[in-house]
């Protein structure tokens, strides 16, 4: 079997990270905060270890500001629906995925917010001087992808986040690092981010049921309205949610299994080095780019230079449905790869590839070049 659908969620997960989760769960398995006993400050202490993990990762210099989720989509909701009040401005890009498209047009639809979408240029990246001509005084968020799920493609997050901050320092940049966390460097103070949204379980090798909303220095609490309330197991005598990160935007019991998962995925990534991960992906993001981009059957979409991309190709085969190339690439190759819209129906209206969609292929950091090829050789058999 060959995994080409990383970009969905990663997989395998490193054997570090199971061999975490099951020594959690049999040994430590307490519910953090919850309780005094050796099993509840244990679990708190897994807790707060992964916090500082992942904070110093991507640059947030305050643990505290690291909120875990449940996933990507539960990160983005809690910032996009945390921030925007009725008659506020957002800006958006077509490239984002349902889970940035669909609270903004919610909102939108609703009445209490306007809301613009920037284009993509010849690469299949938004351009920042698309994004900055939008900026009214009354945008108060640009909610906007680093590396698009179908594209693959790296756009320049800091280089807008640095331009917000000079000129409009009112507006509040979120990012969408669902496809770059762990894969592209991130460094978010430095980058201009008030807010980034990842999954645990695509680039970080944490199992699926974890993510994180990063929260910048400069956002102030008061500026962020909590959409879940519930327990924190701090005082629990107050008629309010406690006004204080992370509890604030953390009611219920967290997934701790899952968080002791990505814990020991970042520390896998720390020890294997960023920098080697990302050299690989890119290989073989090469290796797939210079075979089916010599061969004339196969549309590739977005920049063919893989130093501008993270981990995910899209094509189309001539003459070929691309759901049905996906099926016969299981059935009979044994090769997982992902067909159709990747939640990111702009993208493809975009493209001119709405409503069939693209074939997404998304090695990752445990496919070898020889994979690579043996995907092209199946495309090729299949195309002809
Ligand atoms: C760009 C992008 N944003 C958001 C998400 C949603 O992530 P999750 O499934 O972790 O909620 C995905 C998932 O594939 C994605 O690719």
């Amino acid at each position: 079997m060959i995994y080409f659908d990383n970009a969905a969620t990663s997989f395998p997960k490193p054997p570090e990270v199971f061999a975490a989760m099951t020594q959690f769960m049999a040994e430590a398995g307490g519910n953090p905060g919850r309780s005094g006993h050796r099993l509840a400050t244990g679990a708190e202490a897994m807790i707060d270890n992964t916090r500082n993990a992942v904070s110093k990762f991507f640059g947030i210099g305050d643990p505290k500001r690291c909120i875990f989720t449940l996933n990507c989509t539960d990160a983005l909701n809690m910032a996009i629906k945390g921030v925007l009040r009725t008659g506020d401005h957002a800006i958006s890009s077509v490239l984002e995925h349902n889970s940035v498209n669909r609270p903004l047009q919610k909102a939108a639809d609703d009445g209490e917010i306007t809301l613009d979408r920037v284009g993509l240029d010849e690469s299949g990246a938004w351009r920042v001087a698309d994004v900055l001509a939008k900026v009214t005084p009354k945008t108060k968020l640009v909610a906007i992808t680093h590396c698009a799920n179908v594209l693959g493609v790296v756009c320049p997050v800091a280089e807008l986040g640095q331009a917000l901050r000079a000129k409009h320092p009112h507006v509040r940049l979120l990012v969408d690092a669902a496809q770059s966390a762990g894969v592209v460097p991130i460094d978010a103070e430095a980058m201009g981010i008030d807010f980034l949204a990842f999954p645990g379980h695509k680039g970080l090798f944490a199992p699926t049921g974890t993510g994180a909303l990063l929260i910048g220095s400069r956002v102030k609490e008061d500026e962020l309205r909590a959409w879940r309330e519930g327990g924190t197991g701090g005082d629990s005598s107050s008629p309010h949610q406690p006004f204080e990160l992370p509890y604030y935007l953390e009611g219920g019991t967290p997934n701790t299994m899952g968080i002791a998962g990505l814990l020991a995925g970042v520390t896998f990534l720390k020890k294997e080095g960023p920098n080697k991960v990302l050299a690989h992906e890119r290989a073989l993001q090469q290796r797939l780019i210079e075979s089916l981009g010599a061969d004339s059957r196969f549309t590739l979409y977005g920049t063919k230079d893989p130093p501008k991309k993270g981990g995910a190709l899209s094509i189309t085969i001539k003459d070929r449905d691309t759901a049905e190339t996906a099926s016969i690439l299981d059935q009979a190759f044994e090769i997982c790869v992902r067909p159709g819209l990747h939640c990111a129906p702009y993208t493809h209206k975009a493209l001119g590839t709405f409503p069939t969609g693209t074939l997404r292929l998304s090695p990752g950091y445990f496919n070898t070049l020889d994979e690579a090829d043996a995907v092209v050789a199946a495309l090729q058999e299949i195309a002809s």
